[in-house]
Protein backbone atom coordinates (compact mmCIF):
# COMPACT_ATOMS: atom_id res chain seq x y z
CA UNK A 1 0.00 0.00 0.00
CA UNK A 2 1.24 3.73 -0.52
CA UNK A 3 -1.19 5.12 2.68
CA UNK A 4 1.28 7.18 4.67
CA UNK A 5 1.04 5.59 8.79
CA UNK A 6 -0.95 7.64 10.79
CA UNK A 7 0.29 9.50 13.19
CA UNK A 8 -0.25 7.96 17.21
CA UNK A 9 -1.07 11.13 19.08
CA UNK A 10 -2.23 11.94 22.83
CA UNK A 11 -5.89 13.09 22.73
CA UNK A 12 -6.63 13.49 26.67
CA UNK A 13 -6.23 11.83 29.48
CA UNK A 14 -9.14 9.41 30.31
CA UNK A 15 -9.53 10.96 33.67
CA UNK A 16 -9.59 14.32 32.34
CA UNK A 17 -13.16 13.78 30.63
CA UNK A 18 -16.36 14.23 31.90
CA UNK A 19 -19.22 12.12 30.93
CA UNK A 20 -21.12 13.18 28.03
CA UNK A 21 -19.23 16.19 27.59
CA UNK A 22 -17.38 16.58 24.07
CA UNK A 23 -13.72 17.97 24.07
CA UNK A 24 -12.14 19.14 20.99
CA UNK A 25 -9.56 18.20 19.18
CA UNK A 26 -7.53 17.70 15.90
CA UNK A 27 -6.41 14.56 14.28
CA UNK A 28 -4.36 13.66 11.95
CA UNK A 29 -3.12 17.13 11.61
CA UNK A 30 -4.11 20.81 12.70
CA UNK A 31 -6.68 21.30 9.80
CA UNK A 32 -9.27 18.26 10.84
CA UNK A 33 -11.22 19.11 13.90
CA UNK A 34 -12.57 16.10 15.90
CA UNK A 35 -14.38 15.25 19.37
CA UNK A 36 -13.77 12.79 21.84
CA UNK A 37 -16.25 11.57 24.66
CA UNK A 38 -17.10 9.63 27.79
CA UNK A 39 -20.17 8.15 26.85
CA UNK A 40 -20.39 6.56 30.66
CA UNK A 41 -21.48 3.44 29.20
CA UNK A 42 -20.06 0.41 26.94
CA UNK A 43 -20.48 1.24 23.62
CA UNK A 44 -19.39 -1.96 21.25
CA UNK A 45 -16.44 0.09 19.16
CA UNK A 46 -15.72 1.95 22.86
CA UNK A 47 -11.97 2.65 23.86
CA UNK A 48 -10.57 2.86 27.69
CA UNK A 49 -11.16 0.26 30.57
CA UNK A 50 -14.65 0.79 30.31
CA UNK A 51 -15.08 0.65 26.69
CA UNK A 52 -16.84 3.95 26.52
CA UNK A 53 -15.22 6.72 24.93
CA UNK A 54 -15.49 7.20 21.10
CA UNK A 55 -14.14 10.14 18.93
CA UNK A 56 -15.25 11.44 15.66
CA UNK A 57 -14.37 13.94 13.21
CA UNK A 58 -16.55 16.97 13.23
CA UNK A 59 -17.44 17.63 9.67
CA UNK A 60 -20.11 16.92 8.30
CA UNK A 61 -19.99 13.94 5.41
CA UNK A 62 -22.74 15.96 3.40
CA UNK A 63 -20.90 19.52 3.15
CA UNK A 64 -18.11 19.95 5.79
CA UNK A 65 -20.17 21.81 8.00
CA UNK A 66 -18.59 21.60 11.98
CA UNK A 67 -21.12 19.26 13.80
CA UNK A 68 -21.68 19.85 17.25
CA UNK A 69 -22.36 17.45 20.17
CA UNK A 70 -26.28 18.12 22.08
CA UNK A 71 -25.47 16.78 25.03
CA UNK A 72 -29.21 16.84 25.90
CA UNK A 73 -30.02 14.51 22.20
CA UNK A 74 -27.07 12.74 23.22
CA UNK A 75 -26.35 13.03 19.33
CA UNK A 76 -24.08 15.17 16.79
CA UNK A 77 -26.16 17.94 14.87
CA UNK A 78 -24.98 19.81 11.74
CA UNK A 79 -26.20 23.13 11.46
CA UNK A 80 -26.43 23.06 7.88
CA UNK A 81 -28.93 20.83 6.20
CA UNK A 82 -30.09 19.19 9.82
CA UNK A 83 -28.09 15.87 9.31
CA UNK A 84 -27.91 13.93 12.86
CA UNK A 85 -25.10 11.05 13.74
CA UNK A 86 -25.40 8.37 16.02
CA UNK A 87 -22.00 8.52 18.78
CA UNK A 88 -23.03 5.30 20.10
CA UNK A 89 -23.34 3.64 16.74
CA UNK A 90 -20.18 4.32 14.48
CA UNK A 91 -20.92 7.48 13.99
CA UNK A 92 -24.16 6.43 11.94
CA UNK A 93 -26.15 8.98 10.05
CA UNK A 94 -29.69 8.79 11.53
CA UNK A 95 -31.41 11.20 9.61
CA UNK A 96 -30.54 13.98 6.89
CA UNK A 97 -28.44 14.47 3.51
CA UNK A 98 -25.24 12.76 4.32
CA UNK A 99 -25.08 9.73 2.86
CA UNK A 100 -21.34 8.78 5.04
CA UNK A 101 -21.36 8.02 9.17
CA UNK A 102 -18.87 10.81 10.38
CA UNK A 103 -15.22 9.58 10.10
CA UNK A 104 -14.48 7.34 13.36
CA UNK A 105 -11.24 7.97 14.78
CA UNK A 106 -10.10 4.93 16.07
CA UNK A 107 -8.52 5.14 20.13
CA UNK A 108 -5.88 3.09 21.96
CA UNK A 109 -5.84 3.46 25.22
CA UNK A 110 -2.36 4.22 27.99
CA UNK A 111 -3.13 2.09 31.09
CA UNK A 112 -0.17 3.43 32.09
CA UNK A 113 0.14 6.76 31.09
CA UNK A 114 -4.27 7.68 31.65
CA UNK A 115 -3.90 8.45 27.78
CA UNK A 116 -6.05 7.89 25.11
CA UNK A 117 -3.91 7.54 21.96
CA UNK A 118 -5.61 8.73 18.29
CA UNK A 119 -3.96 6.10 16.09
CA UNK A 120 -6.03 5.98 13.03
CA UNK A 121 -9.46 6.83 11.58
CA UNK A 122 -12.37 4.59 9.94
CA UNK A 123 -13.39 7.16 7.25
CA UNK A 124 -12.78 9.90 4.85
CA UNK A 125 -12.47 13.15 6.39
CA UNK A 126 -14.87 15.22 4.60
CA UNK A 127 -13.13 17.17 1.08
CA UNK A 128 -10.21 14.61 0.86
CA UNK A 129 -9.30 12.32 -1.22
CA UNK A 130 -6.69 10.53 1.54
CA UNK A 131 -6.56 11.50 5.00
CA UNK A 132 -3.04 11.14 5.57
CA UNK A 133 -2.06 14.39 3.34
FE1 LIG B 1 -24.07 18.76 7.25
FE2 LIG B 1 -25.22 19.33 4.94
S1 LIG B 1 -23.24 19.93 5.60
S2 LIG B 1 -26.04 18.21 6.57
Amino acid sequence: STALPYPRELVTKLSELVINQPLYFNYPDNRSPCVVIRRGREIKSGAGPDKDVVAYSTQCTHMGCPVSYDQEAEAFKCPCHYSIFDPDNTGQMVIGQATENLPRIILEYDDAEDALMAVSIDGLIYGRQANII
